[in-house]
């Protein structure tokens, strides 16, 4: 049993039960008579108070056990429903297993977070991260779910690739120290399992991949990883209103089921915020998604051009993270996804629009953030593909095989990726990405 359970199915615990627990001690105080320690399982950020009564106390040396040791102890349960926690263990057995050391970085007192960020192999025996990375595992759980009890199969895209999917030119190159190269080609680590991800669509429908992704991308901003992990749905038979449909869908059932299942978490997360986080969750949940057009958003932005650092708000732009946030913080007040982006500012792959200007894309953004999700209905035209490589200089011959997927049983299929850390940046309200993932790889810096 752990103490997760425990909260989660109260009305079962009996009074005088045996339990045994192993944990991580958050708080030791009290005196010769009676120590009271709280101890962590790493079940949840609710901890279990362990009472040690009378001998006892010196019999296991209870005073010497330091905040950050690990113990296992042995009782029985004290239901107290009255109390601020319902339940404490009155101990009869004590094991210490490994005190700390004096060095122990983590101490009661208030730590930084860029502190934090230097230690990131013990960073989570705060209540912050500890309640982050539960959030975290329970939205990749809740993904997971929502995927295999919709008819999707998980696909493994390989996360060294011999081409660059989104043409950006952010590859990060893989080899060993000898001169010739491993493979005897140029090979990178994979910046999206998109294209992969496409070829099993066609054949298998409905495919997703979540796994990481990488990206040499020199912006140190509080968004960007050198190391991500996203989650690329794709579905064949698809156009870009039913891919938008699932991406809305996909974020309120798993968001709404780790609200449901990590109630201690996301107080705790919600109180950092002011009580402001779990009300702005539940605003999303409650309401359909607002979809505006780039055209709109461009005037919508305009009268708006001075309080930007780009204030050239025009047709063709892409939009920054600034006006982005603005679009979502302020225009909106909610996640929105705008469509139809100008075609010079998205990848090649966007099934192109009758405009000839356009391409049938959305960006999903959401306030605090910006972008979430980037996706797209693909071009299914092989000579429309083609053109459009050749005009933004990418080489046919390594993508020939992306090509012929056309060529071959086609069905037009749409899909899209979402930044996994800035999904767990959304709902836990944390600002810097580089907190939500337990050893985040930055350019310049690769921790461990
Ligand atoms: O918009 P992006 O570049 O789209 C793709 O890679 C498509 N192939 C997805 C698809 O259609 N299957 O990236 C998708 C998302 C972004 O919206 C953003 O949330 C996240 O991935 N992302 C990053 N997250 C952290 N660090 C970075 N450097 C990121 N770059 C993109
Ligand atoms: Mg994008």
């Amino acid at each position: 049993m752990t103490i997760k359970t425990m909260y989660l199915d109260i009305e079962s615990l009996k009074e005088k039960q045996t339990v045994t627990v192993e944990g991580w001690v958050i708080s030791n105080r009290g005196n010769d008579k009676i120590r009271f320690i709280t101890v962590n399982d790493g079940s949840s950020i609710a901890n279990l108070q362990l009472v040690i009564k009378g001998e006892l106390n010196a019999k296991f040396a209870a005073d010497a056990i330091s905040m950050g040791a690990s113990i296992k102890a042995e009782g029985e349960l004290h239901l107290t429903p009255e109390a601020k926690q319902p339940f404490e263990l009155i101990v009869n057995n004590l094991v210490l297993i490994n005190n700390v050391a004096e060095d122990f970085p983590i101490q009661k007192k208030e730590t930084t977070l860029d502190f934090l960020r230097e230690i990131p192999h013990l960073r989570h025996r705060t209540n912050l991260f500890r309640a982050v990375m539960l959030i975290r595992n329970s939205l990749m759980f809740e993904i997971h779910k929502y995927f295999q009890t919709h008819d999707f199969i998980n696909i493994a895209a390989p996360i060294i690739t011999s081409n660059d999917g989104e043409g950006a030119g952010e590859t990060l190159l893989v080899d060993d120290e000898s001169k010739d190269y491993f493979f005897k080609q140029k090979a990178f680590l994979g910046v999206t399992g998109q294209l992969h991800a496409e070829s099993y669509a066609a054949g298998f429908k409905k495919v997703y991949t979540f796994a990481p992704t990488f990206r040499a991308e020199n912006s140190h901003t509080s968004r960007h990883l050198a190391e991500f992990w996203m989650v690329e749905p794709e579905v064949a038979f698809y156009e870009l209103k039913d891919i938008i449909t699932l991406a809305d869908d996909l974020l309120k059932k798993v968001i709404s089921n780790t609200i449901k299942n990590y109630p201690a978490e996301m107080e705790y997360l919600n109180s950092l915020q002011d009580g402001q986080l779990i009300p702005t969750l539940e605003k999303f949940l409650s309401k359909g998604l607002t979809v505006m057009d780039y055209r709109q958003v461009v005037e919508e932005l305009k009268p708006h051009a001075d309080k930007f650092e780009e204030k050239d708000i025009h047709f063709g732009m892409d939009l920054a993270s600034e006006h982005e946030k603005y679009l979502s913080d302020k225009i909106v007040n909610g996640p929105v996804a705008v469509i139809n982006y100008p075609k010079d500012i998205k990848a090649f792959y966007m099934y192109q629009n009758d405009d000839d200007q356009t391409v049938a894309a959305f960006d999903l953004l959401v306030p605090g953030i910006g972008e979430l999700i980037g996706g797209s209905q693909r071009e299914s035209r092989y000579e429309k593909l083609v053109k459009r490589m050749t005009e933004l200089n990418i080489s046919q011959e390594p993508l020939q095989w992306y090509l012929d997927l056309r060529r071959f049983g086609y069905a037009p299929s749409s899909g899209f990726g979402i930044g996994f850390e800035r999904l767990v940046m959304y709902v836990t309200g944390v600002s810097n990405i580089r907190d939500v993932i337990p050893f985040p790889r930055v350019a310049g810096q690769v921790k461990m």
